[in-house]
């Protein structure tokens, strides 16, 4: 019985054995299949994930409200879709008004024509929303997108970026609004700029005045960039009219203020040599990629 048993065990371990034996010999075979077939080469070079930028007007953006925070201005931002109150009435421009032939106007369709609600046409009803909720002294700057119903070509789009700038206290003069903005100009475009004021109408300011730094381009003399002028137009402003500062309960016996407003992509049009406004929101990344 013992002998048998004996006899029994050795089979049953033999086999056992072997059987071990192979199940590990292919188990090899299988790591080393693996090792070849699905072999990583560790020295190529890896995949380069594209890295997004941002959009050149958003850099600009950044860039100019950081010169006027800077300078003491807060930044805000106001609605696109705007009250025609807000953008015309409260800034001088009643209905019958010529002025309103500057802006043509994206209007929106609602119930009550009592009310009349459009697509906001520059930043400027932002300085009424402004000095409705707050008390002077103000010092702000609002970027953002305006509209204009306007066929399309090389220099208008109808959605682009302006910035307007406000600043109500008393003893505000337009010397401050010259100092405010020659600042602005050589620290956005060089410390050697100069800044033309001429005379321009806009139905609120009083005065107004249209803004030209010299030709970085050519340093004045004359050029491609500045139309042989020497002078490039960068923006409209003016001291804001008594009747604004009237409408938001501003006395103007005690009160006065600037106001300015520029169009982001005429600056980076100048700055880049861009010659085709209807790039910037095309978005042909071959364009995007250079900024
Ligand atoms: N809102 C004017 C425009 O769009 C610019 C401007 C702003 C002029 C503030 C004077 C003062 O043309």
């Amino acid at each position: 019985m013992g002998a048998s048993a004996n006899e029994v065990k050795a089979f049953l371990e033999r086999h056992y054995g072997e059987k071990k034996e192979t199940l590990k010999q292919e188990a090899y075979q299988d790591l080393e299949r693996t090792l070849t077939v699905e072999k990583i080469d560790v020295t190529l070079p890896g995949r380069t994930i594209p890295l997004g930028r941002l959009h050149p007007t958003t850099q600009i953006v950044r860039q100019i409200c950081d010169i006027f925070v800077a300078l003491g201005f807060q930044v805000v931002e106001g609605p696109e879709v705007e009250w025609d109150y807000y953008n015309f009435e409260a800034l001088n421009i009643p209905a019958d008004h010529p002025a309103r032939d500057m802006f043509s106007t994206f209007w929106i369709d609602t119930e009550s024509s009592e009310r009349p609600m459009l697509l906001r046409t520059h930043t400027s009803p932002m300085q009424i929303r402004v000095m409705e909720r707050t008390r002077p002294p103000v010092r702000v700057v609002v970027p953002g997108k305006v509209y204009r119903y306007e066929a399309t070509d090389a220099t208008h789009e109808s959605m682009f970026y302006q910035l307007e700038g406000l600043a109500v206290d008393e003893n505000i003069t337009l010397a401050d609004l010259k100092g405010t903005l020659f600042e602005f100009a050589k620290r956005l475009f060089g410390e050697e700029r100069k800044v033309r004021f001429r005379c321009d109408y806009f139905p609120f300011v009083e005065p107004g005045v249209e803004v030209a730094i010299d030709c970085f381009a050519c340093g004045g003399a004359g050029c491609r960039l500045c139309s042989g002028t020497g002078w490039l137009e960068i923006l409209g402003a003016g001291m804001v009219h008594p009747d604004v500062l009237r409408r938001v309960n501003y006395d103007p016996d005690v009160y006065t203020g600037f106001a300015f407003g520029l169009g982001l992509e005429r600056i980076l049009m100048l700055r880049y040599g861009i010659d085709d406004v209807r790039l910037f929101y095309s978005n042909d990344t071959r364009f995007l990629r250079q900024f």
